[in-house]
């Protein structure tokens, strides 16, 4: 892979793909769902679970982490067939990325419909609180590398991507209605995605408002845009864990944003299930 000038290739990911099916006890997902920070809980409502550890699919990344032993978690949701990452790849943690973006890539290739992911995000529009949930309305793209640089393989999607409807706007309205009917406050917003590992200066939190975004964070971004290649609908959440207000900026670490993230995890995954109950 590396080298080619490809990050996903075809061959590669026919494998995994074969392996998973091979597994799985349906022919096809309908739903894929990257559990983010704060989505853990919504993995142990899938019923009549397949777990496949990540390091039992062919090509597929490794966790380098101890304890942070991946895995795809394949079953019914509400009486909806999914399959679920636990456990996703950051490209602060050194993966190139086509391998931070490859598990949203087998998913899509799977046959879902549907992708969506979740995040901790820190919020920079003003008007957010720690706690809430956001819709992801749209994104802007920081990382240094694109996961669909270098050669273009049309078995899996065109070379140029259409980002009208990156985050599916029926989708977020869907998401909006399921939320208001059963009092979960949410908030819209534009995600904007960077490398990390550093959490923003206070200037650089400042730049990100004035750029348009709403919430910022170290993830989603690649794996939306494979499947969005792939032409796979997504909806995006993000848990805002800290505010990056920079005339009021507060000490953040992981501590803080794992413990915020936790604390709105309940009324996130419930969001989550409603959702795939009802699409
Ligand atoms: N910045 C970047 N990533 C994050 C933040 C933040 O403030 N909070 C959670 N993930």
């Amino acid at each position: 892979m590396e080298g080619s000038g490809v990050n996903i290739d075809f061959e590669s990911l026919s494998q995994s793909k074969k392996a998973v099916l091979e597994s799985l006890n349906f022919e096809k997902p309908d739903i894929g769902i990257i559990l983010g920070s704060g989505l853990g809980g919504v993995a142990d409502e899938i019923e009549k679970p397949v777990k496949i550890l990540y390091k039992d699919i062919p090509n597929f990344p490794v966790s380098t982490v101890k304890g942070h032993e991946g895995m795809l978690i394949g079953g019914e949701l509400k009486g909806k067939k999914v399959c679920a990452m636990k456990g996703r790849f950051h490209y602060y943690e050194g993966y190139n990325i086509g391998k931070v973006s490859y598990g949203a890539q087998l998913l899509c290739s799977l046959g879902i419909d549907t992708l969506i992911v979740s995040n901790a995000a820190g919020g920079v529009n003003p008007e957010f609180e720690r706690g809430d949930i956001m819709i992801i309305t749209d994104h802007i793209n920081f990382f240094p590398e694109h996961p669909l640089r270098g050669k273009n393989d049309e078995r899996l999607g065109p070379r140029f991507v259409d980002m009208y409807n990156v985050y599916d706007r029926g989708l977020v309205k869907f998401t909006e209605d399921i939320a208001l009917e059963d009092g979960i406050k949410v908030r819209k917003g534009v995600y904007f995605g960077l490398q990390g590992p550093t959490f923003e200066t206070a200037a650089e939190y400042r730049m990100i408002r004035i750029l348009g975004a709403d919430a910022v964070g170290m993830s989603t971004v690649p794996e939306v845009i494979v499947a969005r290649w792939t032409g796979t609908k997504v909806l995006g959440l993000s848990i805002i864990t800290d505010l990056g207000l920079p005339d009021t900026l507060e000490p953040v670490n992981q501590e803080v944003v794992l413990k915020a993230a936790g604390e709105a995890a309940p009324k996130l995954s419930r969001l989550v299930v409603k959702v795939v109950e009802n699409l």
